[in-house]
């Protein structure tokens, strides 16, 4: 009589098995994607300064949330403190798009900010336009020896701004992101920009044409005055805080919350104690399943 139902106790007792056995809250990768402090995927993992920074989608990867939209995060170097960004909205070399500006929160610019090696190519830039003009000094002088006129010379997407004036190539001027922070695109004269990094892992810009560069956004940050977190690395838990008062916590295993760092010894003993009672209970398990086999 209703074996269906018993048939279903160990696959439910070996759910619960497996749930009890993750013992972190928080996700350490998204997308491929190591995460780790500062940043964090899951409420209260990483450091409250940075919370709801970060999403993650199983499908399309893990994202940087800021004031202007979404930002794919392709790469985080915890060593380097850096982290690479895509906005599918912004022009590359093969697709010309508006302008999508990076809009930072106040809190963000203070923690992160785009790298002194992303380069913003303004482009299009109208006669009138203050990096023409006064404010030309602003335009890098070298940005690895690569001209305006290479730009709209060998990329497809930019070919358009050659054809709409005669004579001369429409302005362009290769900039920093501090240039965009302060004058908007209406203020600077220029139709549109792509950025692009100029050295990725010590690799230049020099003698790599515009096809293939590397365009993103670079965005360097610091790792917020931490406080314990090392010493709660060390005990083996995890950094986070506590998502009702956002004060700093060391998040340990077995749901375990601590101000200071996880109890070594005590949850060392714990696992190892905890480690019979789960191989009886799954011996219980192997048992059932054979007797059930027999019938
Ligand atoms: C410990 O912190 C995590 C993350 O903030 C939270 O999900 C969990 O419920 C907390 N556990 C306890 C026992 O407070
Ligand atoms: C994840 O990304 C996919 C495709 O990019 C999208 O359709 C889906 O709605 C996203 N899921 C969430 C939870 O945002
Ligand atoms: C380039 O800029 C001019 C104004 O300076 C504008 O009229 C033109 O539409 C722009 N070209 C493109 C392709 O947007
Ligand atoms: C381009 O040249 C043609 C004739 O050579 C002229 O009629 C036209 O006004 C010029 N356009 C611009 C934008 O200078």
């Amino acid at each position: 009589m209703a074996p269906s139902g018993l048939l279903a106790l160990p696959f439910l007792l070996a759910a619960a098995l497996l749930r009890s056995s993750t013992a972190s809250p928080c996700r350490t990768s998204c997308g491929g994607v190591q995460v780790d402090y500062p940043f964090g995927i899951d409420d209260g993992c990483g450091a409250p300064q940075l919370r709801g920074w970060l999403s993650c989608n199983d499908t399309s990867g893990m994202f940087l949330q800021t004031p202007s939209g979404a930002y794919k995060v392709e790469s985080v170097d915890y060593q380097k403190q850096r982290m690479m960004v895509y906005d599918p909205s912004m022009s590359t070399c093969s697709v010309l798009q508006p302008p999508h500006d990076l809009i930072l929160s106040d809190v963000q610019y203070a923690i992160m900010l785009p790298s002194e090696d992303t380069v913003y190519a303004l482009l299009n830039c109208s006669m009138d336009s203050p990096v023409v003009n006064r404010y030309r000094y602003l335009c890098l002088a070298d940005a690895g020896g690569h001209t305006c006129d290479e730009l709209y010379g060998s990329c497809s997407a930019f070919r358009i701004f050659h054809m709409s004036s005669n004579t001369t190539a429409p302005a362009c001027c290769f900039t920093r992101y501090t240039t965009l922070r302060f004058m908007n695109m209406n203020m600077l004269d220029c139709t549109h920009y792509a950025t692009f990094v100029g050295s990725d892992q010590g690799r230049g810009l020099r003698g790599i044409g515009p096809l293939d560069w590397n365009y993103g956004i670079g965005l360097s940050f610091t790792v917020p005055p931490e406080s314990g977190c090392r010493r709660c690395k060390r005990s083996g838990g995890t950094c986070g805080f506590d998502t009702d008062s956002g004060a700093n916590m060391c998040l340990c295993s077995g749901n375990v919350n601590t101000t200071g760092e996880c109890a070594g010894r005590g949850l060392a003993d714990g696992g190892e104690r905890a480690a019979p009672g789960r191989r009886i209970l799954l011996m219980a398990l192997c048992l059932l399943l054979s007797f059930y086999q027999t019938i």
